[in-house]
């Protein structure tokens, strides 16, 4: 398989994380915090380094505390669900995908794009999704720390598709709540990641879920110290193992090394993809990018040629409107059913793109 839905998630992940699971399940897959053994205890030291790592690598404010969840979603829901109350209006970028866009929606928030010029009462938050899902662009924050820090309310930040694929200086962007995962650009496993949130704002958001936390244990009532006030239940320890192999591998190999070579790789693609009749690549091309290139074609029906590069030629791709429908609409594919996605990795290769390549040019010479 070529595998080019690494926006969707990651494969493969960074080679550190089969050794640490591997040790872990072999030498002790304990709890932290609630048990009472030096290998326990070893365990919570490294799930603290861990946290370290998580603020490190995002440069996070001095002020603020790393709290675990299973990844993006479930960390914009806890601030959504936590902070925001019906009928309360919030600012968000013109490219939101259904993680932000739904928890807002079912809560009854009234959702406002930043970037049409009207004047919009009583804005509660701005929450930016920081790298569209859907072209990749990263999105220039400016305007949202601009509005945010004028009306001092949070500014909210979305790093689903940017963390572990461009720089994200979480004190330089003015971010008091920054939402991660740990299976896409971090090279870990599904269904960990979290939030980092800064003291202040911490104390004005409410828990999303209740129960043990391995502190405080005679109160009925949650801690409200952090991170266990956020931390209800056993934490995903496996995915927060491979999300310290995945930290620790970016920083290792540099983001800038594999944001060149991604880079590389979309150039060729774009290129490629120009010279094949019928084929629009979709969203500016000279934008800061995660490496990911969104396309239709005006012959060949996007979900046929996604399942042809499957079938035929072995690749993986994404189509359809990748859970992102405000964006689709924003980028005008929303009424053709999307695009097809090709998102790539620091794994993918020259050659691989070439395979792309040639794979459409002949789904598109016999399918017209
Ligand atoms: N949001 C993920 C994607 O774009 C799942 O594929």
């Amino acid at each position: 398989m070529i595998y080019l839905d690494n926006a969707s998630t990651s494969f493969p992940k960074c080679p550190g994380v089969k050794q640490i699971l591997n040790d872990y399940l072999e030498k002790g897959a304990l709890n932290i915090n609630r048990s009472t053994s030096a290998s326990s205890f070893d365990l919570e030291e490294k799930i603290f380094d861990i946290r370290e790592s998580v603020k490190r690598f995002f440069n996070a404010p001095k002020n603020s505390y790393v709290v675990f969840t299973r990844g993006v979603t479930e960390s914009i829901n806890l601030f959504v669900n936590g902070f925001l109350n019906k009928n309360d209006s919030v600012l968000v970028s013109p490219y939101e995908h259904n993680a932000v866009i739904r928890p807002l929606t079912e809560n009854g928030i009234n959702i406002n794009i930043i970037d049409q010029d009207k004047c919009v009462d009583n804005i509660k938050c701005v929450i930016i999704n920081h790298a569209s899902n859907v072209t990749g662009n990263v999105y220039e924050l400016g305007n949202a720390k601009r509005i945010a820090q004028k009306l001092r309310i949070p500014l909210v930040l979305d790093t689903a598709q940017s963390a572990g694929c461009v720089k994200v200086d979480m004190s330089a962007i003015g971010a008091d709540f920054l939402a991660f995962s740990a299976h896409k650009g971090l090279l870990g496993l599904q269904g960990a990641g979290g939030a980092i949130i800064t003291e202040e704002l911490a104390k004005k958001i409410k828990p999303l879920i209740f129960g043990g936390t391995g502190s405080l244990s005679s109160s009925y009532n949650m801690p409200d110290f952090l991170p266990d006030k956020f931390e209800a239940g056993t934490l995903n320890i496996p995915g927060i193992l491979s999300l310290g192999e995945g930290i620790k591998f970016v920083e290792n190999y540099g983001i800038e090394n594999i944001h060149s070579h991604k880079k590389q790789l979309r150039e060729e693609c774009i290129k490629g993809l120009s010279a094949i009749s019928g084929i629009s690549v979709i969203g500016d091309t000279d934008k800061e990018n995660t490496g990911v290139v969104s396309f239709i074609s005006s012959n060949v029906d996007n979900a046929v040629i996604a399942s042809l590069l499957d079938n035929q030629y072995g690749i993986a791709t994404r189509v359809g409107l990748q859970c992102a429908p405000l964006a689709h609409k924003t980028l005008n594919t929303f009424n053709i059913g999307g695009t097809v996605r090709v998102s790539f990795s620091l794994f993918n290769t020259l050659s691989e793109v070439e395979v792309l390549l040639d794979a459409l040019t002949a789904i598109l010479k016999t399918n017209q």
